[in-house]
């Protein structure tokens, strides 16, 4: 009995994946399994706490080469995942899990600018960086984060958050159109005019319901000065409370949507003290920053570590970038690591318990801890805002009225696997101190592209008020679920 089931398992197993094998060949797609020299490479993600094992890696050349790809992963019955980037941090670039079909969009690397409208052609598979340098030859940019390797795809899928959003607000608010396969295979495309539904799902919650191929996004003229800000401070715990409700109070104040002062918090040179470090950019009049930045100053202690770099707003980019924003000489690196996030409503801010809580762990659990750890605090809200100046469910992307969107951070210590079990509890008793110390029932949001697969209850804190509406958009255009990954819509 054994015996036969066995050999039923082994010989249908050997057919299905001769069938996967064939089928992709007789489409002429460019495959990556098991077994290949390239396959170690080709299913390797940014984030090494996951070793996923795809069925295959697929190299489509063209939308048609995607919907065949689909077509044959719904005939299998297997999952389909599409990999711009490779940036997620719980590898959903490859599936989430073992066995997907993955179909990386490394040929979807075009981008066309059209000067008289100023718009630009930005295919999926294109890095920030490429991105970045291609609409500055032609003087224009749009509002994206500063890691240059990441990919198109996933960023515009879900947000995209940079220094730039406070002026021009998310990466995906700047998309007018969206070519796009489904997951039986139809292509289309989708704009306000045309599938404005789907267009609508796919703006916040874009690995759902379907692969992008192409985006049509509006661009903005290069701001003609930027000046990088950075100003250290190390701090004791009253200190470090304080900052953050300087920055709070900051902006709420009338500040102008060119400034944008983001915290990063690292150990302390001592027990009971964090390394605070503010950065941002100024995009406003040069010569204007030191009048602008004033009132936030004055409620910190004196005599912070300042460095003030002006230029040109490529050279800003490269700046944040390490120096460069050329992803093609030096390969990608990887990281060992765990993250989560939280959102504070405008109308609830940190309260003076949960701030203090916070930094006390920062400056003592956070020094003990053998996780190499960052913490940020980016400002997305506050006056003036081009984020919160969209209404909630222009998108559905489910964030329109935070002021801080916080970043906790921790790789192994060498940055290599294993992840140490302790992280994790680290972190969630970090994300604890503020929760715990906040208002009873705290609606608190968390941020779909610092993706975190240990989140109990992400239906709420990723879609909010949008799931069910992207529940019905899930029925309708994947009905078979061929995209499933860990936190994917579900119907
Ligand atoms: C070092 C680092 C720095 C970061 N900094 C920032 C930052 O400053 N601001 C910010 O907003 N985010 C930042 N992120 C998060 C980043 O935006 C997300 O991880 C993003 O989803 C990565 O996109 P990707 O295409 O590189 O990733 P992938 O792993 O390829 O994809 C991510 C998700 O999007 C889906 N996807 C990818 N391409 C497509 C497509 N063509 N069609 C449909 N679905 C697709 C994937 O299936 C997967 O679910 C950072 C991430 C890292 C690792
Ligand atoms: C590994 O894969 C990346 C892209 O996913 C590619 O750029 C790189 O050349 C590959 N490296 C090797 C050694 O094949
Ligand atoms: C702005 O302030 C910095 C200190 O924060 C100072 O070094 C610099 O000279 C000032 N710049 C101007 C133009 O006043
Ligand atoms: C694919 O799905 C779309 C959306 O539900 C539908 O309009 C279309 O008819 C489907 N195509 C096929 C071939 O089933």
């Amino acid at each position: 009995m054994l015996f036969h089931s066995l050999i039923f398992v082994l010989s249908s197993t050997l057919v299905f994946s001769a069938n996967l094998r064939d089928s992709l060949d007789i489409a002429g797609i460019t495959a990556v399994f098991p077994g290949d020299l390239k396959y170690a490479n080709a299913s390797s993600t940014f984030n090494l706490r996951f070793d996923y094992k795809p069925a295959v890696v697929t190299y489509p050349q063209t939308p048609e080469d995607i919907s065949e790809i689909l077509k044959i992963s719904s005939a299998l019955n297997l999952k389909a995942a599409a990999r711009s980037g490779s940036h997620s941090y719980i590898a959903n670039g490859v599936g989430g899990k073992d066995g997907a079909v993955v179909i990386d969009m490394q040929n979807f690397n075009k981008i066309t600018v059209q000067a008289s409208t100023g718009t630009a052609l930005i295919e999926s598979g294109n890095r920030l960086g490429d991105i970045a340098l291609a609409l500055s030859e032609n003087g224009r940019a749009i509002p994206h984060g500063n890691c240059p390797y990441i990919g198109f795809g996933g960023h515009a899928a879900y947000g995209g958050i940079g220094f730039t959003s406070r002026m021009w607000g998310l990466t995906l608010d700047t998309i007018k159109s969206i070519d796009m396969v489904l997951a039986n295979g139809t292509i289309l495309t989708v704009s306000n005019e045309r599938n404005s539904d789907l267009f609508w799902g796919i703006r916040g919650s874009g690995g759902s319901f379907g692969i992008t191929t192409s985006f049509k996004v509006q661009t903005f003229p290069e701001p003609p000065s930027t000046t990088v800000f950075d100003y250290i401070w190390t701090l004791d715990v009253d200190s470090i409370s304080k900052g953050i409700n300087a920055l709070e109070a900051y902006a709420q104040t009338d500040i102008p949507p060119e400034i944008n002062p983001w915290v990063a918090f690292s150990r302390g040179p001592y027990r009971a003290t964090v390394v605070f470090q503010v950065t941002g950019v100024w995009y406003g009049p040069e010569g204007k920053l030191n009048e602008t930045i004033a009132p936030f100053l004055k409620n910190m202690p004196d005599a912070p570590q300042v460095t003030l770099t002006p230029g040109s707003y490529i050279n800003s980019l490269e700046l944040l970038a390490g120096g460069s924003l050329d992803v093609h000489t030096k390969p990608d690196g990887h990281d060992t690591f765990y993250a989560k996030s939280l959102m504070t409503p405008e109308d609830s801010p940190l309260s003076l318990e949960a701030r203090t809580a916070f930094a006390h762990y920062l400056a003592n659990e956070g020094f003990e801890s053998i996780m190499d750890w960052a913490v940020g605090i980016e400002l997305w809200g506050g006056k003036n805002s081009a984020v919160n100046a969209i209404p909630l469910d222009a998108t559905s992307f489910a964030h329109r009225s935070s002021t801080l969107t916080i970043q906790f951070y921790a790789s192994s210590p060498n940055k290599l696997p294993p992840f140490p079990d302790e992280g994790f509890a680290f972190l969630d008793n970090m994300v604890d101190s503020i929760v715990s110390n906040g208002p009873k029932g705290w609606d608190y949001g968390t941020y779909t592209n610092y993706i975190d697969d240990r989140l109990s209850d992400w239906q709420n804190r990723y879609y909010g008020a949008h799931y069910p509406r992207l529940q019905n958009l899930k029925v309708k255009y994947d009905p078979l679920d061929v995209f499933a990954f860990p936190t994917v819509v579900e119907e």
